[in-house]
């Protein structure tokens, strides 16, 4: 691949706090308006070591047990999305980390509550997509 080539899926989640709600169905709807395929999508509970080694990256952060509790706390739909340069127009579309911060029209603003329970997560990068992938999808399960 020519490095210089952004890559066409990212890792999206739909966080625990969020499918609660009940805000599947219109976010959803709004990823593929926003022209994502949805190649592979599954609910999952993840445990407490699964949220720690998914975020283990943060482990040091004083933010990493709340989030790791709040992942615990119910069942995630786990997305794996394509469109070309995915991760980037993944991020813009959730916005922000933090809800307040987000910009009008985008996920984490129109249904997050705080910075904890903001809703959604995004890969920060084509190399962090490509293992989040890896993660949560085996080949068997992505069309
Ligand atoms: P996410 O994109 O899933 O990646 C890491 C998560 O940690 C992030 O969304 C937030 O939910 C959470 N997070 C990041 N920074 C902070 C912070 N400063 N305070 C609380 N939670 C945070």
């Amino acid at each position: 691949m020519d490095m210089k080539m952004k890559g066409n899926i990212t890792l999206g989640i739909i966080k625990p706090y969020a499918v609660e709600k009940g805000y599947c169905g219109p976010v959803l709807s709004r990823i593929t308006e926003e022209g994502f395929r949805i190649s592979a999508m599954k609910f999952i509970r993840l445990s407490k070591a699964q949220a720690a080694a998914f975020y283990a990256v943060h482990k040091d952060q004083p933010f990493f047990d709340p989030l790791v509790h709040v992942m615990n706390s119910g069942p995630s739909l786990i997305l794996l999305l394509e469109k070309p340069d995915a991760v980037r127009s993944f991020r813009q579309l959730i916005g922000k980390t933090n809800p307040q911060e987000a910009a009008p029209g985008t996920l984490r603003r129109l249904y997050g509550e705080s910075t904890v329970l903001n809703g959604f997560h995004g890969s920060d990068s084509d190399e962090n997509a490509l293992l989040e992938s890896h993660f949560f999808f085996s080949l068997l399960e992505r069309f």
